[in-house]
Order: C-alpha cells, then sequence, then structure tokens
C-alpha cells in the first residue's frame, strides 16, 4: 500500500491497533519467553496476569516510535517486552498497595495467592526486565529503563506521602502521576526512538510526547475511576476515594463545593468509610460542579499539547498513529 493510502485508510484506534498487530503478537511471545523461571509459581502468577489482558499501550507507544525513525527490528520487540514487564510488575505492587481485588476484569493476583506473592513476584518482573535490558548492553537503553522506574517509584512514594490529604493542590497532584505513570510512557517513546537512530532533538521531542500523554492517560483513569461501567474498565469503581487518594475529580469538587458538603467529604475522607450511596453523592455532587468535566478537559489539554510536538516528524502511517493513540487516550471508556 501507498504510504498515503496507508495514511487514509488509519482512522481510529482500532486501525492503529491492527496496522501493528503483527508486532504486537511478537511482543506477546516475547513476554511468554521471558518468563522462563525454574519457579513453578514465578511463571503461573506472570502468564495469569498477562493472560488477563490489558491494552498493551506502552509496547504499541514504542513500536509506533521506533516505526516512526523506520526501525523494525527485533530490539524493539524485546524492549516493548521488557517494558510491559516493568509496567505489570507495578501493577502486581499497585494492587497490595490499593487493596485492589479485581485487575483486568479478573481477580488480582494478590487475591489469589496473596500480597507477598504479589510483591515478590513484581520484584522478580521488575529485575529480570532489568537484566533483558542490560544484556542489549547500550548504555542509553540502560539510563532510560532505570531512570524511568526510579521515577515511577518517586511517583508512588509521593502519592502515598499525601494519601488522605484533602489540601494537595493540583500541581502536586499533576507531579505525582508525572512520575508514577508518565515517566513510564514517555521512555516507552524515547526507546522506540533511541533503536530507530533519531537525532536529539527528536527523541526529546517524542519523549515529552509521552510525557503529556501519560499524564493524560493517568487523568483520565482517574475520572474513570468515578464514572465507568466496572465491565469495561475491569477494575472496581470509586477505588481511589476508598483508598483516600485524591485525584483531580475530587481536588476539584473539594475546592467548589459548599462548605457543608466539603465538611461532609472530609469527614469520609478522614475515617475512610464508603458506601454505595455516597459514591452516589459524590458523583452527583460532581456532575453538578463539572467536575467530571474540567477532569477530562485537562485530560484534552494534556493531549493537545502532546499533539504539538508531532510537527517536527515527516507525514506518515505512524506519525498519524501517534495522533490517533493520543486522541483516544483522552476519549476512552476502558
Ligand atoms: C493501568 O494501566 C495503570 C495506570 C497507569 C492507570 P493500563 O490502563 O495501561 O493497564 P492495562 O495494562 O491496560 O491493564
Ligand atoms: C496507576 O495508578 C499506578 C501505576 C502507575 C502502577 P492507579 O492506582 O490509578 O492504577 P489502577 O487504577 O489501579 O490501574
Ligand atoms: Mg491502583
Ligand atoms: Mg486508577
Amino acid at each position: 500500500m501507498q504510504k498515503k493510502e496507508e495514511m487514509a485508510s488509519l482512522t481510529e484506534i482500532n486501525d492503529v491497533w491492527d496496522y501493528y498487530k503483527k508486532d504486537l503478537v511478537e511482543v506477546e511471545d516475547q513476554l511468554r519467553k521471558n518468563l522462563d523461571s525454574k519457579v513453578l509459581l514465578i511463571n503461573k502468577a506472570s502468564n495469569y496476569i498477562l493472560d488477563s489482558g490489558g491494552k498493551r499501550i506502552r509496547p504499541l507507544l514504542m513500536i509506533i516510535s521506533s516505526s516512526l525513525f523506520g526501525y523494525t527490528s527485533k530490539e524493539v520487540i524485546i524492549l516493548a517486552g521488557i517494558i510491559e514487564f516493568i509496567h505489570t510488575a507495578t501493577l502486581l505492587h499497585d494492587d497490595v498497595i490499593d487493596n485492589s481485588d479485581l485487575r483486568r476484569g479478573k481477580k488480582a493476583v494478590r487475591a489469589i495467592w496473596g500480597n507477598q506473592s504479589s510483591i515478590l513476584i513484581g520484584d522478580y518482573l521488575y529485575t529480570r526486565a532489568l537484566s533483558k535490558t542490560i544484556s542489549l548492553e547500550v548504555h542509553e537503553i540502560n539510563y532510560s529503563v532505570s531512570q524511568a522506574c526510579t521515577s515511577m517509584l518517586e511517583g508512588e512514594v509521593l502519592q502515598f506521602y499525601h494519601n488522605g490529604n484533602i489540601n494537595i493542590t493540583e500541581e502536586e497532584y499533576l507531579n505525582i502521576i508525572e512520575h508514577k505513570t508518565a515517566a513510564l510512557l514517555s521512555a516507552a517513546c524515547r526507546l522506540g526512538a533511541i533503536v530507530g537512530g533519531a537525532k536529539e532533538e527528536e527523541k526529546d521531542a517524542i519523549s515529552r510526547f509521552g510525557l503529556k500523554l501519560g499524564t493524560a492517560f493517568q487523568v483520565a483513569d482517574d475520572t474513570l475511576d468515578y464514572i465507568a461501567d466496572k465491565e469495561k474498565l475491569g477494575k472496581s469503581m470509586g477505588k481511589d476515594l476508598n483508598e483516600g487518594k485524591i485525584t483531580l475529580p475530587l481536588l476539584h469538587l473539594l475546592r467548589h463545593c459548599d462548605s457543608s458538603d466539603k465538611k461532609k467529604l472530609m469527614v469520609m475522607i478522614e475515617t475512610n468509610s464508603f458506601e454505595e450511596k455516597d459514591l452516589h453523592y459524590i458523583l452527583t455532587l460532581m456532575r453538578e460542579h463539572g467536575s467530571i468535566d474540567y477532569s477530562l478537559g485537562k485530560a484534552k489539554y494534556y493531549i493537545e499539547e502532546a499533539k504539538k510536538e508531532l510537527p517536527i516528524f515527516e507525514d506518515s502511517p505512524h506519525k498519524k498513529s501517534l495522533s490517533i493513540l493520543a486522541d483516544y487516550v483522552a476519549t476512552r471508556d476502558y
């Protein structure tokens, strides 16, 4: 197919998944290949979470980014597997920290094998990813992967530190999500550019694209936590509130509701006691005060900022795919 025709055939996110299907299937094989531990439980629990779905948005980003620079070799598939392993490790840890029993529409690993297993297997996936990274023997890749891991951990600790803090500012919230989520999406983009042999300014531009996209991705996730269809999302609803996580929709509501509602909200957050009816009450207040629209608007803002990084790249099906992926992130419902 000609480049122009290919570009015209890409109009929505499913076209993008389809376009890179072959590479994504190879990533799946790579992920399973990496699980060669002699410890049965590690392979069993890891296969369980890998088989339970997941959008594979980070591998997809990396594949598109490297393709943008004309590179489509085995190294990208290995790196995409590494990034998805790191992501999977964070999910195993995150579900322990957040006390979540549901992940990807199925029982979380911690709900089957316990918290200790979930943490240890998460550690295994982390270190396996790092040893795979090192085996590529490219200093720039090592640096980028380890930087992303450090940043994610900083974000998680910062989030923990601010747990239940109703005075958290929007700036502090954004700083947390930039570290805990956007850093890895940004690294996925940068790594694609590194193996693609991009110029320094191109690597920086695609990293910024990933960072803004990642920020929008987490803002959307935090909003979906209140409004999504549980079946579609595959996670429990109102989870953030239950855990005392003050995310953007709640932060906005706390700033805009009247003092009696604010008092009620503060008691709920302090005592950490929510029932189904409380979630309903909070969601009604959020809708009334425009907190949901505000958050979705924020996600869209970051997407527009991300897209501003793209004009320096030559038009191609890959550049178009990045743009479609960006739009999907701000409008996704799962
Ligand atoms: C979940 O990430 C954790 C966040 C950063 C919000 P994803 O939404 O990419 O999770 P999967 O891999 O598709 O399940
Ligand atoms: C994402 O935050 C955590 C990671 C970066 C691992 P959340 O806690 O909101 O993720 P979900 O909603 O449980 O997937
Ligand atoms: Mg969580
Ligand atoms: Mg969430």
